[in-house]
């Protein structure tokens, strides 16, 4: 298994992670807990070896429990990435990263999680009534405490990046990115290669739209949580179906599923340490891993790289 560093530590994670947030079937429909856990246990058989998690995903902590009931026993063998300071009030979001929140959302996090440390821990958003340097110390403390061995962050801009990394050193940076959300190219990814922070990226197949395996025509159902965002709507859904028509191509040369052409590109661009793959069902890990077996050619990549030139800019939403 082809092994990366996490920024500046011995930390050792592959680069395709399974992303822990679809088990839930919060946002993603026909979620069942049993194919939850059959999807972790697949994503372990497989070998990817990091967790990325969250203390908000599930009402109650769901994603943490079931990562704790089928991978406990592998403990040693997995490199466990939660996050705090994003809870659930009466099933609506909130922002809390004052130290006091961090601490005890750690506590429990460790308790559901059934673990004595985490490996990496991200403030998952800045709260923006509570001083980065506050959360960051708040994070600091636990790593001297061993509660926690190294700090992230996630949803950051440069500024917000240097203001954690000044008052807690960084190991890893978690944004969105993929083929078509690239933002970060222009300032948050070369402060990370220039600090050896780690890129771990969110959404690689864009909430599965990359994936390629929605038809033109897809009717979202309301509870599918995709159904408000731009890129999966009208016009800019038809233009991103065109975009993928070309992948498809590629998929086809190489006799592989699109997925796997979206995440190999994603995995290989330079900063970029690990791909967080969302699945919901065990087929769809065992297909995101095997992107770690092959490698596009160049000219494939240029192809893409070209692709994404003619698609021109997207009507982009973050998560957060
Ligand atoms: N830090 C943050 O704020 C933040 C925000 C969002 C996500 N994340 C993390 O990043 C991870 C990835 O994001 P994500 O899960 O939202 O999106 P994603 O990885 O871009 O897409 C995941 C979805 O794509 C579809 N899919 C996956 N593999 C497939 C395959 N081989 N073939 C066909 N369809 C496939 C599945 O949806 P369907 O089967 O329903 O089509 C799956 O739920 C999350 O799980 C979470 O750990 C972090």
């Amino acid at each position: 298994m082809p092994f990366r560093k996490l920024g500046k530590t011995d930390i050792e994670v592959t680069p395709v992670s399974m992303g822990c947030w679809p088990i839930t079937g919060i946002t993603s429909i026909n979620v069942t807990r049993e194919q939850s856990l059959a999807t972790l246990q697949a994503s372990f058989d497989t070998g990817i070896n990091f967790y990325d998690t969250a203390y908000c995903y599930g009402y109650e902590g769901e994603s943490e429990r079931m990562i704790s009931e089928v991978l406990g026993s592998h403990r040693e063998d997995i490199v466990l990435a939660t996050k705090c300071g994003i809870h659930w009030k009466n099933k609506v979001q909130q922002r809390d990263a004052r130290p006091e929140t961090i601490k005890q959302e750690c506590e429990e996090s460790l308790r559901r999680l059934g673990t004595d440390r985490i490996d990496l821990y991200y403030l998952h958003a800045p709260d923006p009534s509570t001083p980065i340097a506050d959360s960051a110390g708040a994070i600091g403390e636990l790593i001297q405490q061993g509660k926690v061995l190294t700090a992230g962050a996630s949803n950051f801009d440069v500024a917000q990046l240097n203001a954690f990394h000044s008052a807690c050193p960084l190991t890893a940076y978690q944004p969105h990115y993929n083929m078509l959300q690239r933002e970060i190219e222009d300032a948050q990814l070369p402060w990370c290669i220039e600090n050896d922070v780690s890129v771990c990226v969110y959404w690689p197949l864009m909430k599965g739209l990359l994936a390629g395996q929605l038809a033109r025509g897809h009717q979202f159902e309301d509870k599918d949580g995709r159904k408000k965002y731009p890129m999966f709507q009208g016009e800019e859904f038809q233009k991103n179906q065109d975009f993928i028509d070309v992948l498809r191509g590629i998929a086809d040369d190489v006799d592989r599923p699109v997925a796997q052409v979206v995440i190999n590109w994603t995995m290989q661009r330079n900063g970029i340490t690990a791909a967080l793959c969302g699945a919901k069902r065990p087929e769809q890990i065992v297909e995101n891993a095997e992107s770690m077996q092959w490698t596009l050619t160049e000219s494939q990549v240029a192809i893409i790289d070209q692709a994404i030139q003619d698609r021109g800019p997207i009507v982009s939403r973050g998560a957060v």
